[in-house]
């Protein structure tokens, strides 16, 4: 299935920032404003699943040290065009190995509408808590299963929530939605603090035209 979700997003990438723009993208914004006052300029910030560069640019601005890991290449490519200041890799996140960055380096990581992909959201976060420093902080979103909505009504459905999706129409690829009971729960046997977390209007549907919801968690690792 990732190279399914990888293909995807190379075939996205051209279009990408005008089809968030069109649906309203905000979950880039939430973890900027949730994750900068914890930060100052020089501190290290992993981005996981960077895209395009929507969530890094406000943490390279501040001038942070960035790293943008994702695995579709022209999502990258657009990164590097737009974020020419931040260092951009390929990896997996859903690699059991690890991903090409040192361990105990980084302040904080981000990752913003990305969970929902993985295969293996619970070895993601152990991931992440290797390479943060003890103490440093975990900001991202996760798209929340909302009984009764038209679309998140399902823990595994349709990957088009906000962005028409033809690889999904084609192939039966789905994202799984989560609640935060269960991420909580993970996130405490990893190593992880919750902080706090709430729920944010991402997108706005393009099909059923209401909000798709998902929740901003923040979350530290502890010593
Ligand atoms: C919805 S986009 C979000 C991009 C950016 N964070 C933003 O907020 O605009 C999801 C990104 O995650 C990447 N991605 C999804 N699954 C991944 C995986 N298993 N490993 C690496 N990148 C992944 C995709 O290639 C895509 O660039």
């Amino acid at each position: 299935m990732a190279t399914l979700v990888k293909e995807y997003f190379n075939w996205l990438a051209a279009m990408y920032d005008e089809t968030t723009a069109a649906c309203a993208w905000s979950a880039p914004g939430h973890i900027a404003n949730a994750a900068l006052p914890l930060l100052h300029a020089g501190q290290a910030v992993l981005d996981l699943g960077c895209g395009t560069g929507q969530s890094l640019a406000p943490f390279v601005d501040h001038g942070c040290r960035c790293i943008g890991l994702d695995f579709a290449p022209a999502m990258l490519a657009e990164a590097h065009r737009k974020v020419p200041q931040a260092l951009l890799a390929r990896a997996d996140l859903d690699e059991p190995r690890g991903w090409p960055v040192r361990e105990r380096a980084f302040d904080l990581a981000i990752s913003a509408g990305v969970y929902e992909c993985l295969d293996d959201p619970v070895g993601f976060l152990a991931r992440v808590r290797t390479h943060l420093r003890p103490g440093g902080a975990l900001v991202f979103t996760f798209d929340e299963f909302v009984p009764g909505h038209p679309a998140q009504g399902v823990r595994v459905g349709r990957a088009d929530s906000g962005i028409p999706n033809p690889i999904a129409e084609l192939t039966g690829w789905h994202l799984r939605r989560h609640s935060i009971d269960r991420v909580g729960a993970w996130l405490e046997a990893n190593g992880f603090v919750l902080h706090w977390h709430h729920q944010i209007e991402a997108d706005i549907h393009s099909h059923f035209q209401v909000p798709v919801y998902y929740r901003l968690v923040v979350a530290q690792a502890t010593d």
